[in-house]
């Protein structure tokens, strides 16, 4: 009988169940999805699912160890830069090998208006003192910051509600989840007369659909830089990073021989 091989998988993101839901087909891998316990009813993810923090890079550390991880896959959002250390320095910690499904950024176009920040913070700022019609799409967690922009109005758009509401005297929030294709996002800007628009530079196709239509309309989208994050062995794509975990467990079939 073929040993298993356990897989911890740090997911939260599209690819990372997409990822669990190619790898489970295998026999031989036995694999865990691991979420932060941030979404409130998160999709169904396919394969066993854990919740919640470890409890830091020791934490994790810890848990590889206890639960005999061949392999750990970061497969995180690249804003969540936190777990993607403490996975890499779990890694190196314990001697589990690592993989990590970096999501390549998206570049600016002929016709984009993309303000660059380095943080959220930066973003209230950036859009200036004279009263602006805002649409946030960076999630709720840090939703919060643009209290400090209060001479806006907000259209704020979350998976989760965004609890406590913000101090602001205008906003409006929407409950949804992606993917947002381009018309959509281009009906909601035009209903909402949306003229900023905040963004993380997400990368995938997912998302994506704001910025073109910000484009499409002439909207300046204000976009906050990717957070840095450790450099461990790692794929850009699903399928990629797939073919790295058979060449890990099976190289002599991987090549063919
Ligand atoms: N940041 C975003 O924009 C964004 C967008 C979409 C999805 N997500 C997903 O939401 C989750 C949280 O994101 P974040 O930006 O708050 O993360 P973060 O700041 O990097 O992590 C904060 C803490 O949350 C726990 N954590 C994060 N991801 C985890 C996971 N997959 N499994 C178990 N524990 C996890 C860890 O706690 P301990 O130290 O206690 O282990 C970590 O130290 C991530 O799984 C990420 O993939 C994030």
């Amino acid at each position: 009988m073929v040993p298993m091989k356990n897989i911890l998988i740090l997911g939260g993101t599209t690819e990372a169940r997409q990822l669990a839901a190619k790898l489970v087909r295998r026999e031989d891998f036995a694999v865990t999805l691991s979420l932060a316990g941030r979404t409130e009813s998160p999709v169904a993810q396919g394969v066993p699912v854990r919740v919640g923090g470890f409890g830091g890079a020791d934490g994790l550390a810890a848990y590889l160890h206890e639960e005999h991880i061949d392999l750990l896959i970061d497969a995180t959002h690249p804003y969540a830069a936190r777990i993607s250390a403490n996975a890499a320095e779990a890694a190196e910690r314990t001697g589990v090998p690592i993989l990590a499904l970096r999501r390549p950024g998206w570049e600016p176009v002929a016709d984009d208006r993309w303000t660059l920040v380095d943080s959220v913070a930066e973003t209230a700022s950036a859009l200036g003192t004279s009263p602006r019609r805002v649409f946030l799409a960076i999630g709720r967690q840090e939703a919060g910051a643009f209290e400090a922009a209060p001479q806006h109005r907000y259209l704020i758009r979350s998976v989760d509600p965004v609890e406590p509401k913000l101090a602001v005297p205008d906003a409006l929030y929407l409950l949804a989840r992606g993917p947002f294709p381009e018309v959509d996002e281009r009906a909601l800007l035009k209903k909402y007369r949306i003229d900023a628009v905040v963004s993380k530079n997400s990368g995938g196709e997912a998302t994506y659909g704001k910025i073109a239509a910000a484009r499409a309309l002439g909207i300046e989208v204000i976009v906050i830089r990717r957070p840095a994050l450790p450099k461990v062995p790692s794929a850009e794509t699903v399928d990629a990073l797939a073919a790295k975990v058979d060449h890990l467990f099976d190289p002599v079939a991987e090549r063919g021989v």
